[in-house]
C-alpha cells in the first residue's frame, strides 16, 4: 500500500496502547526484510534510518527505495529519520519526502531546543511530515551520534511546556534505556513515562530498545511508549547470519544465497519484536 504518514502509525498505537517497531534499517536487504516482517505479522511499521546511512545512500535514494518497497506490501508503513542534530540533514530528508524526523536538540541549551524544534516542525508541516522531539540525551553512542552520559534530567513542567510550546508528534525522555548493549539490568524510569503522558497525551519514543526484556517492553508500551526503536539487535543479526553462513557454506561465493540468509534472520528477528510489542495483527 502506499506510504503513510506517521500519525496515521502512532495514533492507533497510543490510543489502543501496542508498540510499534522503528527498526534502523542499513540498506535495501534489511530495509526490504523488515518490511516483509510487517506484512507477514500483519503489522505496522516504522522503518528508521540513522544519519550515517542517510549519509552513505542519499535521503533521496533510501526514499524512492521506501516508496518501491511499501508498495508492494499491503500493511501501513512510514521513512523516520532518527537523532539528527543537523537541520541541513533534516531539509534534505523533508524534501526527499521524508514522512517524519527526530530533530535531536539534546545538545542544545533548553531555549535553544526549543526555538531549533519549533522551526523543524514549522518546515515539516509544510512538507506533511511529523517531529519527534528530544530534551535530554538518551546515553549512548548510535552511529556517530550521542554522548555516553545520560542527559540533565528537565523537570517535567519544563518537559511538558516543551511539549506544548513546539507541537512535537511525539517526544523521547531519557528513562534510563540506553543505545547499543547493556553491561548490566537497566535501572527504567516507568514513573517518568506515566507522568509526562498524564500531563500530555503524546505517544512517547523508546530508544535502546535492545537488550531490554519482554516485560519491560510490555510494561512502557502499556504506559504509552509506543513508538519501539531497535538497531542494535539488526546489525548484530546481519553480522552473525552472513558469519555463520560462511562458516557453514566456507566454498559458497554466491552473494545472493548470502545475502537470502541474512535477509531471513533479519525478517525473524523484526517478527519477534512485533508479537512483543502488540502490534501483530493490527494491520
Ligand atoms: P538500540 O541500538 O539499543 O536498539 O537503540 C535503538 C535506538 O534507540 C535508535 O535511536
Amino acid at each position: 500500500m502506499p506510504v503513510v504518514p506517521m500519525p496515521e502509525i502512532l495514533e492507533p498505537a497510543f490510543k489502543n496502547r501496542y508498540g510499534v517497531g522503528a527498526f534502523n534499517i542499513v540498506n535495501d536487504l534489511t530495509m526490504e526484510a523488515v518490511l516483509a516482517a510487517a506484512e507477514e505479522a500483519r503489522s505496522p511499521v516504522i522503518v528508521q534510518v540513522s544519519v550515517k546511512t542517510v549519509k552513505t545512500m542519499g535521503a533521496r535514494l533510501i526514499r524512492l527505495m521506501f516508496e518501491e518497497m511499501a508498495e508492494k506490501v499491503s500493511i501501513p508503513a512510514t521513512l523516520h529519520l532518527d537523532h539528527c542534530p543537523d537541520v541541513k540533514v533534516i531539509e534534505e530528508c523533508l524534501e526527499a519526502g521524508w514522512n517524519s524526523v527526530l530533530f535531536d536538540g539534546s545538545g542544545l541549551s533548553y531555549e535553544d531546543n526549543l526555538d531549533q524544534t519549533r522551526a523543524v516542525v514549522a518546515l515539516a508541516k509544510k512538507c506533511g511530515a511529523a517531529v519527534e522531539g528530544e530534551l535530554e540525551a538518551v546515553r549512548g553512542v548510535e552511529d556517530g551520534i550521542g554522548s555516553v552520559n545520560e542527559g540533565m534530567i528537565i523537570p517535567l513542567d519544563e518537559a511538558v511546556s516543551f511539549i506544548r510550546e513546539t507541537g512535537i508528534g511525539s517526544f523521547a525522555p531519557a528513562i534510563g534505556t540506553a543505545h547499543g548493549l547493556y553491561k548490566g539490568e537497566p535501572k527504567i524510569n516507568f514513573d517518568r513515562v506515566a507522568e509526562i503522558v498524564a500531563r500530555e497525551p503524546v505517544p512517547i519514543v523508546l530508544h535502546g530498545g535492545t537488550g531490554l526484556s519482554d516485560e519491560v517492553f510490555r510494561r512502557l508500551i502499556v504506559l504509552g511508549a509506543v513508538k519501539v526503536n531497535i538497531s542494535t539487535q539488526l546489525k548484530i543479526t546481519f553480522a552473525d547470519a552472513l558469519r555463520e553462513y560462511l562458516n557453514e557454506h566456507p566454498t559458497e561465493y554466491n552473494p545472493l544465497k548470502l545475502l537470502a540468509a541474512a535477509r531471513e534472520r533479519v525478517k525473524v528477528m523484526a517478527i519477534g519484536f512485533l508479537r512483543v510489542f502488540g502490534s501483530e495483527g493490527k494491520a
